[in-house]
C-alpha cells in the first residue's frame, strides 16, 4: 500500500512553531517513527509553502497511490484551487490536522478540501496524521 503525506505551509517549521498548538517535534522525526510502525506501508511525504506545488503534487500521485493524507494547513481555509485537485483525483483523501481548528479562531472552521475526502481527523497531535494511515488500512 501507498500512501503519502502532503503537508502545507508552515508544518516544515513544526518542532519550533507555536509549540503549544503543534507540540515540539519535528516532523521528520514523527514521520521516522510513524514508518516504524507501518513496515507493512510504503509511507513518503512532501511539504510545500507554495499553494501549486501542493497541486501538482496531488495530481501526480492522485490517480496510482492508495492513499493521500493532505494536511493543506491554512489552504484549508482558503484554497478552492487544492480542493479542486482532492476532486479531481481517483485516490481517496483524508484530510488532517493537528489542532482542533473547531477550537480555534472562526476562519479555521471552513475548509474547501473536506466536502471530497474520505474523512477529516483533527485534533489529535502529530497523532492525527497515525489515525489517518489506520483509517487506510481498515476494512470497511
Ligand atoms: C493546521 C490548522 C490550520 O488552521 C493552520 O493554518 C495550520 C495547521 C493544523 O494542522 O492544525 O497551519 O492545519
Amino acid at each position: 500500500m501507498k500512501i503519502i503525506i502532503i503537508n502545507g505551509p508552515n508544518l516544515n517549521l513544526l518542532g519550533k512553531r507555536e509549540n503549544d498548538i503543534y507540540g515540539d517535534e519535528t516532523f521528520q522525526d514523527f514521520f521516522e517513527r510513524l514508518q516504524e510502525k507501518f513496515p507493512q506501508v510504503s509511507l513518503s511525504h512532501f511539504q510545500s509553502n507554495v499553494e501549486g506545488e501542493l497541486i501538482n503534487a496531488i495530481q501526480e500521485v492522485g490517480f496510482s497511490y492508495d492513499g493521500i493524507i493532505l494536511n493543506a494547513a491554512a489552504y484549508t481555509h482558503t484554497s478552492v484551487g487544492i480542493g479542486d485537485a482532492v476532486k479531481a483525483i481517483t485516490t481517496p483523501v483524508v484530510e488532517v490536522h493537528i489542532s482542533n481548528t473547531f477550537a480555534r479562531e472562526e476562519y479555521r472552521h471552513t475548509s474547501y478540501i473536506a466536502p471530497n475526502t474520505k474523512g477529516i481527523i483533527l485534533g489529535f497531535g502529530l497523532q492525527s496524521y497515525e489515525l489517518a494511515v489506520q483509517s487506510f488500512l481498515a476494512k470497511n
